[in-house]
C-alpha cells in the first residue's frame, strides 16, 4: 500500500470541549482512514501507487472519470493531513509576532481576520474548505468546494478548518459558525502556520 493513514499529532481525547474525542475517532478513524483506503484501491498495481501524493492531486485535477475518483481520495487524504496539524490542544489565542504582523498587514487585525474567516468558511455552501492561504506575499482568505484545495490553483495553504459536516455535526449539529470559531479561538495551531509561512517564502 502505498499511500498511509498518518497518525494523529495529538491524542484523541485531548481537544475537549472544542472537539469531543466521539468526533475525532470518526472524522480520523473512519472517514480520513476510507479516503486513504479508497486511494489506495484505486492506485494499487498501477503507476500511480508509488506518486507523491501532491504530484498525484495536481496530475488529477479538473479532470473526469477515473481521475476524478483518485483526485478526490488523494485531495481528501492531503487535505486531512493538513487539518491535523493545523490543529493542536491548547491552540488559539493570539498567534506568535511573525504570523500576528501578516495577519494586522492583511486583515487589519486578528479579530476581524477571525471574523472574515467565519464568513467564508459558513459561506461555503455545501461541505468544502476554508483556507488560509499565502499569495504574491499576501494572506488571504479562499474556500475550497468538496475535494478540492489550493494546490491545484497554485496556492499555498497555510492553514484550514474542514467545513464538511463529518467535521462538526456530532458536536454542534447544523452549527458551523460556532464550531470554526471555537476552532480558530482554541485550537488553532500558530506554530504550523509560521512553519508554513516560511515554506512560503513569502
Ligand atoms: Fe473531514
Amino acid at each position: 500500500m502505498a499511500f498511509t493513514l498518518k497518525p494523529l499529532p495529538f491524542a484523541r481525547d485531548s481537544l475537549g470541549p472544542v472537539m469531543s474525542a466521539r468526533t475525532v475517532e470518526h472524522h480520523h478513524d473512519k472517514h480520513h482512514a476510507n479516503y486513504v483506503r479508497k486511494l489506495n484501491e484505486l492506485t494499487g498495481g498501477t503507476p500511480r501507487e508509488d506518486r507523491d501524493l501532491e504530484t498525484l492531486i495536481r496530475d488529477t485535477a479538473n479532470r473526469d472519470g477515473l481521475d476524478r475518483n483518485i483526485f478526490n481520495n488523494a485531495a481528501q487524504t492531503w487535505n486531512h493531513d493538513f487539518f491535523w496539524e493545523s490543529i493542536a490542544p491548547n491552540g488559539g489565542g493570539t498567534p506568535p509576532e511573525s504570523v500576528l504582523k501578516g495577519i494586522e498587514r492583511d486583515f487589519s487585525s486578528l479579530e476581524n481576520f477571525r471574523d472574515r474567516f467565519i464568513d467564508a468558511a459558513v459561506g461555503q455552501f455545501g461541505s468544502g474548505w476554508a483556507w488560509l492561504i499565502a499569495k504574491d506575499g499576501r494572506l488571504e482568505i479562499a474556500t475550497t468546494h468538496d475535494a478540492d484545495n489550493p494546490l491545484i490553483s497554485g496556492n499555498h495553504a497555510v492553514w484550514t478548518c474542514d467545513v464538511w459536516e463529518h467535521a462538526y455535526y456530532l458536536d454542534y449539529q447544523q452549527e458551523r459558525a460556532r464550531f470554526v470559531k471555537a476552532v480558530i479561538e482554541n485550537l488553532a495551531n500558530w506554530q504550523f502556520v509560521s512553519k508554513r509561512l516560511v515554506e512560503s517564502g513569502q
